[in-house]
């Protein structure tokens, strides 16, 4: 049986344009992991979409004088604009505020109240009477009554580490216009996350998910899970589908992850599929998604819980999750202008050459990543041209001029062979940084590979040394043709541009078939080097 997988990428809130970090960690992995296992036969499909609900949606569309729909719609086109220029290819982009989510979540709700699993409970929440809205731990800062640490959020103190309970804020005021804020007392719905406890770690034991991330998951079930309020007043989502709910509306924390499902339904209606197939709870479907290092305790603890009272959909497989992306070893911030757009770089440099640099530091682990500006121009220049590049266009060169074109395997001698066997080491050492998630892994070692290649050119001399240079170029040939494939998945317009000019297929199973290339024109440079500006 064909190999079935479901890739899935965190869903961005449709509120604020997606930068290099959120590629970095999320999307770029999942679209080149993705292509890697097409490359492979399997049968894949990646899925994703906006996260459509939330308050800071609804605020910032009130600002805009639009509807919280129409907001997020409109950075949903420009989510997909930037994917789009990042190559980056869903087989849907779908969103949470659709029909297929809104039945997904009512049918979970009324599941899990039949089970005793959603219970109602009084609780305290802040509301300005300025703005005239409940205002969630975001949009709340006060004084920590622990430690009595000022400008602090609404649930959790920065300063001391504690979790602060509902209300208990002092002098609290409203992160909006500053007014204090009223504390009210409120009834809302709440999970009962703590029943599902053993089920969860039993299950994250048995399946290991993910290596690093299972000691921070297991640690959060010792100290023992705490039941999560899903409802909220003032709020555009989807209602709260019980007759006793009032006017209170789902949580997003609810709605969002089921968008991945309702993502996946809806491709598989228009695929003539059913959802079973592709995750239903029997089928072989591998569930791999990939996160941010943030949503660790909502998708390894959480959702997981939500699918297991569903009782209809296959659990996750496993994660890929990735820290932050740096820039010059600081976290990026919009308001201290140390953000990078999407735009922003690919106006400027290929975006593959971009592919390549952030594919470096998405290595699935949850350690932050840095970026400085001279690093993407070392790294471009040095490895991807100076290394693999040069490799590329030496061999082909010399191929063209003194092999007419045509390799020539007969005449490979012993020590030839054994880089054609560094080809095969590649291949297989490559999928298994690849199986890994390990994209960063992967492309060391390509470098490592093309290091090899350059030594043995050097070495060889083919263009003084004519009697050896046929098997000398041949086997460099087949170490080129290699790199290339495992390169695929990360640059795929440029290695199939390379590939198409030598008559190559594509395969990753062995070592590519060198003989049939045929290089018929003169070889241009794969790459052109860069130069980043101080500033930029
Ligand atoms: O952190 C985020 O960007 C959320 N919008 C991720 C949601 S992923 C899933 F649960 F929907
Ligand atoms: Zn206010």
């Amino acid at each position: 049986m064909r190999r079935r997988v479901l890739v899935t990428a965190a869903l961005p809130y449709a509120n604020d344009d997606i930068h290099i970090g959120h590629i970095t960690s999320t999307y770029l992995p999942a679209d080149i992991y993705t292509r890697y296992l097409r490359l492979r036969g399997a049968e894949v499909i990646y899925v994703c979409g906006s996260d459509d609900h939330g308050t800071p949606i609804a605020l910032a569309a009130k600002k805009r004088g639009v509807t919280p729909y129409e907001h997020a719609s409109y950075y949903r086109e420009r989510h997909i604009r930037d994917f789009k220029r990042m190559g980056i290819e869903f087989d849907i982009f779908y969103r949470t505020h659709s029909p297929e989510n809104e039945e997904l979540v009512r049918n979970f709700l009324i599941k899990a109240r039949e089970k005793g699993l959603i219970y109602k409970k009084g609780t305290k929440q802040y509301r300005c009477p300025n703005c005239k809205m409940y205002l969630p731990d975001r949009f709340v800062i006060g004084t920590c009554p622990f430690c009595g640490a000022p400008n602090q959020y609404g649930d959790h103190c920065e300063v001391c580490g504690r979790q602060i309970p509902p209300g208990a804020l002092v002098n609290p005021r409203c992160a909006i216009c500053g007014t204090p804020a009223e504390v009210k007392d409120v009834t809302h719905f709440f999970f009962k996350l703590s029943a599902l406890e053993e089920d969860l770690r039993r299950r994250l034991l048995t399946s290991k998910p993910h290596e690093e991330a299972m000691n921070y998951v297991l640690r959060r079930i010792e100290e023992g899970l705490k039941d999560r309020d899903i409802s909220r007043e003032n709020y555009r989502g989807f209602k709260m589908p019980f007759e006793d709910a009032n006017d209170l509306y789902v949580y997003v924390r609810v709605d969002a992850p089921w968008g991945y499902v309702a993502a996946t339904r809806k491709w598989a209606k228009e695929h003539g599929y059913t959802l079973e197939y592709r995750r239903g709870k029997d089928s072989p479907t591998e569930i791999v998604h990939f996160i941010g290092k943030d949503i660790i305790y909502h998708h390894f603890l959480f959702r997981p819980a939500m699918l297991m009272v569903s009782e209809r959909f296959k659990l996750p497989t496993r994660y890929a999750v990735n820290g932050f992306l740096l820039l010059e070893g600081k976290k990026m911030s919009k308001s201290r202008g140390r953000y990078i757009k999407v735009s922003e770089i690919t106006e400027r440099y290929d975006h593959e050459y971009v592919r390549f640099y952030l594919a470096m530091k998405a290595r699935n682990r949850l350690k932050d990543e840095n970026r400085r500006r001279k690093d993407f121009q070392e790294r471009i220049n040095s490895d991807l041209i100076g290394n693999i590049g040069n490799l590329i266009h030496r061999v082909n060169t010399l191929a063209y001029r003194i092999l007419d074109g045509t390799p020539r395997p007969e005449e490979m001698d012993e020590e030839d062979k054994e880089i054609v066997k560094v080809a095969e080491e590649l291949l297989k050492r490559a999928e298994m940084k690849y199986e890994a998630i390990n994209i960063g892994g992967v492309i060391d070692e390509i470098l490592r590979a093309a290091g090899v290649g350059n030594s043995y050119l050097a070495k060889k001399e083919p263009r003084k040394n004519k009697s050896i240079a046929p098997g000398v170029l041949t086997s460099l040939l087949y170490l080129n043709a290699t790199i290339v494939t495992v390169l695929h998945p990360i640059m795929p317009e440029h290695t199939r541009k390379i590939r198409e000019s030598r008559g190559l297929k594509d395969f990753y199973r062995e070592v590519p078939d060198a003989s049939k290339i045929r290089i018929k024109e003169k070889p241009k440079p794969p790459f052109k080097k860069i130069s980043v500006p101080e500033a930029s």
